[in-house]
C-alpha cells in the first residue's frame, strides 16, 4: 500500500495526517500555536512555530503509523493564505510573519489605487488591492521597517516557508499566490505589470506551480528527522481553501462549499474565470489544473465563537473537561432550546474587520437588541446566526454572479454543528451535506500529492473514488421566513454604522 502525508499549517494550529492511498486515516496529530495582536487590528504568528508544529507533526505520525518510509509517496501542504514570511539570503526568518486577519494596511492599500486604478487591479489580479493580502503587507515593511526589507532576499506564503523548510526550494503553486496580489489569475503566473507598478523584485518570489506537480523532494537531514525518505515528493499544495475544495469534492461546476474554521469562507469552483467587477468576492485559482474558484470571506466566523467561549464560557470549557467531551457540544446542546433570531438578538462578526461584502477594515462586532431577557445561551446563538448572515451575504454574492450552486457542503470545525449548518440551509435555502472524512484541507493536499506521484490520473477521479457523502440538512421553511427579516435587519445595520466605525478608528 501507498501511503500520503497532508499539512494543513491553520491559525490556530498545524493539522498533519497520514492516509492511506484510499483516504483512509491512518494516524494525525496536531500542535497548536500562539497568535499575537502587538496592536488593535494588527495579528502576527512566529514561522518558527509552524516549523516546529510541522515537523513534531509529521515525526509523530510516520512513528506512530509504523509505515515503512519507501511507502510515504508523498507531501501535500496546505496553510492559512496570504501571510507574509520574509527570509535573508542566508533563509533567515526576519520578522514575524504579518498574517491574514491583520489589518493594518489601510494606508498601502491607498497607494496601490494611487499607483493603479481599481479596474486594473481586478482585471489583473482578479481582486481589489485587500488589507489583508500580501502585496499591502510587503509595501508596509518596506515604508515602516526598510531595515527588514532591505535585507529580505525571499518572500513567501506561510506553507510555501514550510516547504522550503522540507525540501531548500523556493517555490509557491497558483491558489496561495492568487491571494498575495502579485499573480496574473486568469493567466496563471506572475504579473510583470503589477511588479513594476510596486517595484517588487521578482527575483524576491518563488517559481510558480499548479497545485499537484511536484516542486522537490525531502533534504536528507529533514529526511533523517522525520524518518521518511529522500525519495518523498513535495507537490505544490494549496491555499487551505483550495486545499478544502479538494478535500470535500468541490472539484466541479455547480458545487460549492461553507466552511467555518477561524474565518468563514463561502467557495464556489468555477471551470471560467469570473470575476466580480465590485470586488466583493475573491476570484483565485483553484487547485484543479485550468479552473478557478470564487469566494466570499467572513474574517471573524469560528474567531467569533472561539472568543466569547474563551472569554465568558469558563463553566462549560470546566464542564467539558469534566465530562470528556467537546466544548462546542455542550454548547450546542444548550442553544437548541433558543428561538430562531435569538429573542431579537443581532450580532455584526466584525471583530477583525470584514471583507465580504464590506471590504472594511475598521468595522467592529457589535451585539444589538441586548434585553434583560437575554441569557448567555442567546448571546451565544446570536454569534452564530451573526456569522450565518454574514456567509449568506457572501452565498447571495456567487449566485448574483451567475454561478448556480447545485450543491453545498459544510465543513472545517463549525461545519460539525448540526444547529450551525441548520441555519446555513435555512438562510441558502438549499439543501446543505457534509462528507464523512473530517480532514478537508489535510485529505485535499494529500490528493494533490497522489496525483503528483502519480497515483491517481488526475484530481476529479481521485476525489470520485476517496470522497463520501455523509449527513444532509435540508431547510426548514418557518425557520427561513424568520431569518430573512433578521438578515435584511442585520444587512441595514452595517449601513448605518458605517461613518460611526470610521469615528471609531479615529480615536
Ligand atoms: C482567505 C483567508 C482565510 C485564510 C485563513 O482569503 O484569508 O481563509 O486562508 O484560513
Amino acid at each position: 500500500m501507498n501511503y500520503l502525508i497532508g499539512i494543513d499549517v491553520g491559525t490556530s494550529a498545524t493539522k498533519t495526517v497520514l492516509f492511506d492511498e484510499l483516504g483512509n486515516v491512518v494516524t494525525s496529530a496536531s500542535q497548536e500555536y500562539p497568535l499575537y495582536q502587538p496592536r488593535n487590528g494588527w495579528a502576527e504568528q512566529k514561522a518558527e512555530d509552524w516549523a516546529h508544529a510541522v515537523l513534531d507533526t509529521v515525526r509523530k505520525v510516520v512513528q506512530e503509523s509504523g509505515v515503512a518510509a519507501a511507502d510515504v509517496k508523498g507531501i501535500g501542504i496546505s496553510g492559512q493564505m496570504h501571510g507574509l514570511v520574509m527570509l535573508d539570503g542566508d533563509g533567515k526568518v526576519l520578522r514575524p510573519s504579518i498574517i491574514w486577519c491583520d489589518q493594518r494596511t489601510g494606508a498601502e492599500v491607498e497607494d496601490m489605487l494611487r499607483i493603479m486604478p481599481r479596474e486594473r487591479w481586478i482585471e489583473i489580479t482578479a481582486n481589489p488591492p485587500l488589507t489583508g493580502w500580501t502585496a499591502a503587507k510587503i509595501l508596509w515593511v518596506r515604508k515602516n521597517e526598510p531595515e527588514v526589507y532591505g535585507k529580505c532576499r525571499h518572500i513567501l506564503l506561510p506553507k510555501d516557508y514550510i516547504r522550503y523548510v522540507l525540501t531548500g526550494e523556493f517555490a509557491t503553486e497558483v491558489s496561495d499566490a492568487s491571494g498575495m496580489q502579485l499573480l496574473d489569475v486568469p493567466n496563471r503566473c506572475w504579473s510583470e505589470e503589477v511588479l513594476e507598478k510596486l517595484s517588487i523584485d521578482r527575483a524576491l518570489l518563488g517559481q510558480v506551480y499548479e497545485s499537484c506537480q511536484v516542486t522537490g523532494t525531502l533534504l536528507p537531514s529533514v529526511a533523517e528527522t522525520l524518518g521518511l525518505s529522500v525519495e518523498t515528493k513535495v507537490v505544490g499544495g494549496a491555499g487551505d481553501n483550495a486545499a478544502a475544495a479538494v478535500g470535500t469534492g468541490i472539484v466541479r461546476d455547480g458545487t460549492a462549499f461553507t466552511t467555518i474554521g477561524t474565518s468563514g469562507v463561502v467557495f464556489a469552483h468555477s471551470s471560467k474565470v469570473l470575476i466580480d467587477p465590485k470586488g466583493r468576492v475573491h476570484t483565485c485559482c483553484c487547485a484543479v489544473p485550468g479552473s478557478w474558484h470564487l469566494m466570499g470571506v467572513t474574517q471573524g466566523a469560528g474567531l467569533s465563537l472561539k472568543w466569547f467561549k474563551d472569554e465568558f464560557c469558563q463553566e462549560y470549557v470546566a464542564a467539558a473537561e469534566a465530562q470528556g467531551c467537546d466544548v462546542y457540544d455542550l454548547i450546542n446542546q444548550d442553544i437548541e432550546k433558543i428561538p430562531v433570531g435569538s429573542d431579537k438578538l443581532i450580532y455584526l462578526p466584525y471583530l477583525m474587520g470584514e471583507r465580504t461584502p464590506h471590504l472594511d477594515p475598521d468595522c467592529r462586532g457589535v451585539f444589538f437588541g441586548l434585553s434583560a431577557i437575554h441569557t448567555k445561551k442567546h448571546l451565544i446563538r446570536a454569534v452564530m446566526e451573526g456569522v450565518s448572515y454574514s456567509l449568506c451575504d457572501c452565498n447571495e454574492i456567487l449566485q448574483e454572479l451567475g454561478l448556480e450552486v447545485r450543491q453545498m457542503m459544510a465543513c472545517g470545525g463549525g461545519g460539525k454543528s448540526p444547529i450551525w449548518r441548520q441555519m446555513l440551509a435555512d438562510l441558502y435555502q438549499c439543501t446543505v451535506k457534509t462528507v464523512k472524512q473530517q480532514e478537508g484541507p489535510a485529505l485535499g493536499v494529500a490528493i494533490l500529492a497522489g496525483v503528483g506521484c502519480g497515483l491517481y490520473p488526475g484530481v476529479e477521479e481521485a476525489c470520485g473514488r476517496m470522497i463520501q457523502e455523509k449527513d444532509s440538512t435540508e431547510p426548514n421553511q418557518e425557520h427561513a421566513k424568520v431569518y430573512r427579516c433578521y438578515h435584511a435587519l442585520y444587512q441595514k445595520l452595517y449601513a448605518s454604522l458605517k461613518e460611526n466605525y470610521k469615528e471609531l478608528a479615529a480615536l
